[in-house]
């Protein structure tokens, strides 16, 4: 097969992780402010509870520091403020209780698939054959078992995050961390790994926080929506998605995504002054709501830092 091609599917391949063993995530007060040539205030006091088991989705502005977030929760940054625990322990380094996957994809080039996922096992010094049994069944996971040999410059772009997300999985993490592993896929290829994710999700029992600058994904993979305010980062909206699983494609049609990813929509525009996305927002608003059933308006009028001339649920002949 051509290593370049996008393979089929993540295969279903039996749980390489019982379901249930997802952590617990609390960061408590998060402030971050980056020291160098320039001083750049990045992280403002920020609270978030996961849930075991719950998929969060963080959506904000460019620069606005979810990435660095991310690192926090790693452990690979210490915040200079609040306190980041999960299930109840303090992050106080780079834990082996989460897997993290990077915007970019960081294989090492002169390694194969197979021992690329094996690298974090090494690194633990975990027996060989313990190694080889683990990336086998997470290559299978992630539908890669007949990629094992190849090196990552032979692969697609989707094909080196599938590594990626094996990779991560490889000391079995409680918290699976994942910055924008699907934004060099194409639309359709992005929707099916959507849907591979949670079906990966109900199989491995581990909580997710994911980010993403796709709206609609948001929606269709997480529980919760957390939206960011532009750097510094603080959180502005926490919407929960009352979408039963196990969710399937056509959801994303359906007026329930609509209306929620409108509110998203509209909780972001709210954060900036670029004059095209809140004109989109007003327009994005579902026209059955009433002003009491979007919690956008609320936010709208107590936020600080909103600007007070922009009410996206103001009729036109008001403005
Ligand atoms: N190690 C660092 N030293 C100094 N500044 C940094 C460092 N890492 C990130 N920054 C700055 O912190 C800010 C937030 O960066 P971050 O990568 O977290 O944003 P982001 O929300 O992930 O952006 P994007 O949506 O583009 O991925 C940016 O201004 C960036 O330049
Ligand atoms: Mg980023």
């Amino acid at each position: 097969m051509d290593p370049a091609r996008e393979p089929a599917t993540m295969t279903a391949t039996p749980s390489v992780h019982a379901p249930g063993a997802g952590a617990g995530i609390s960061l408590n007060g998060i402030s971050l402010t980056f020291r160098g040539a320039r001083t750049t205030r990045v992280l403002d006091t920020i609270d978030l509870e996961v849930r075991r088991r719950e998929v969060v989705a963080l959506i904000g502005p460019n620069g606005c520091g979810k990435s660095t977030l991310l690192r926090v929760l790693a452990g690979l940054i210490k915040a200079d403020g609040g306190a980041v625990a999960i299930d109840g322990q303090p992050v106080t380094g780079p834990d082996p209780r989460v897997g993290l996957v990077f915007q970019e994809p960081r294989l090492l080039g002169w390694r194969s698939a197979e021992s690329n996922v094996r690298f974090p096992m090494e690194l633990a010094g975990w027996s060989r054959e313990r190694q080889e049994a683990r990336a086998s069944d997470l290559l299978g996971l992630v539908g890669l078992r007949e990629y094992a040999r190849a090196r990552p410059g032979t692969l697609s772009g989707g094909t080196r995050q599938r590594v990626s997300i094996a990779r991560a999985l490889a000391l079995e993490p409680s918290l699976l961390l994942l910055d924008e592993p699907f934004s060099a896929l194409d639309a359709l290829t992005r929707e099916r790994f959507n849907l591979e994710l949670l079906r990966l999700w109900e199989r491995t029992g581990t909580t997710i926080v994911l980010v993403t600058h796709s709206i609609p994904e948001a929606v269709f993979i997480a529980d919760r929506v957390v939206v960011l305010s532009p750097r510094p980062a603080r959180v502005v909206a926490d919407i929960a998605v009352g979408m039963p699983r196990p969710r399937r494609l056509v959801d994303l049609d359906s007026a329930l995504v609509s209306s929620l990813a409108a509110d998203v929509r509209a909780h972001l525009a709210d954060t900036t002054d670029d004059a095209i996305a809140m004109e989109e927002a007003r327009r994005a608003i579902p026209a059955g709501l009433t002003p009491k059933d979007r919690p956008a308006r609320k936010h709208a009028e107590t936020e600080p830092g909103t600007p007070a001339w922009f009410d996206p649920f103001r009729p036109e002949d008001e403005s």
